[in-house]
């Protein structure tokens, strides 16, 4: 099996609204977004010139705000959807095929990511479970980065 256990996507998902309640998301998301951003750079500079289509260069610009949302909703939807694992599965097929077009794009990066992840969530989740979070969080990176 691929995915992680109904036990750990059922904490997962519940740990997870601490991030994504309605009162919560919009800014939580847009901060907690930025850093994992940052932290992936300092990491892996040269993954920054994928992204000077949503002006990376200006960090806290409206194009890259939007470009943060747009992968923090995506990781929400994903979260969302760990108990329905068909569903899950069209999900990441599709985000797979949009990170397969983009040349430059690499497994290696999606690993970094589950790392930062990994290290900033337990920042902003309280009582972090570790185990049931990267049983989820590895699935889900794998696979969105299976064609790449
Ligand atoms: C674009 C989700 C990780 C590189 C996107 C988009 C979403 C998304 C929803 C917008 C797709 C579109 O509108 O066309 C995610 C999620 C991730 C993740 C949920 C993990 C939690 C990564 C990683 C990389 C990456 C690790 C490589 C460093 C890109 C690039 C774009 C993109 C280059 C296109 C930016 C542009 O619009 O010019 N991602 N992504 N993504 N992603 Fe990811």
């Amino acid at each position: 099996n691929n995915h992680c256990s109904s036990a750990d996507a059922a904490i997962v998902i519940e740990q997870w609204q601490q991030v994504s309640s309605p009162d919560a998301a919009a800014q939580t998301k847009l901060t907690g977004g930025r850093a994992v951003f940052k932290k992936l750079f300092e990491m892996a500079p040269g993954a920054k010139a994928l992204f000077t289509r949503v002006n990376v260069d200006n960090f806290e610009s409206p194009e890259f705000n939007g470009h943060i949302m747009r992968v923090m909703g995506g990781l929400d939807v994903l979260v969302n959807y760990l108990e329905d694992t068909a569903t899950l599965d069209s999900l990441l097929a599709h985000l797979a095929s949009q990170h397969a077009v983009r040349a430059g794009v690499t497994k290696g990066a999606f690993e970094l990511m589950a790392k930062v992840l990994m290290g900033g969530l337990p920042k902003v989740v309280e009582n972090f479970n570790p185990d049931a979070w990267a049983n989820c969080i590895v699935p889900i990176l794998n696979g969105m980065s299976a064609g790449l």
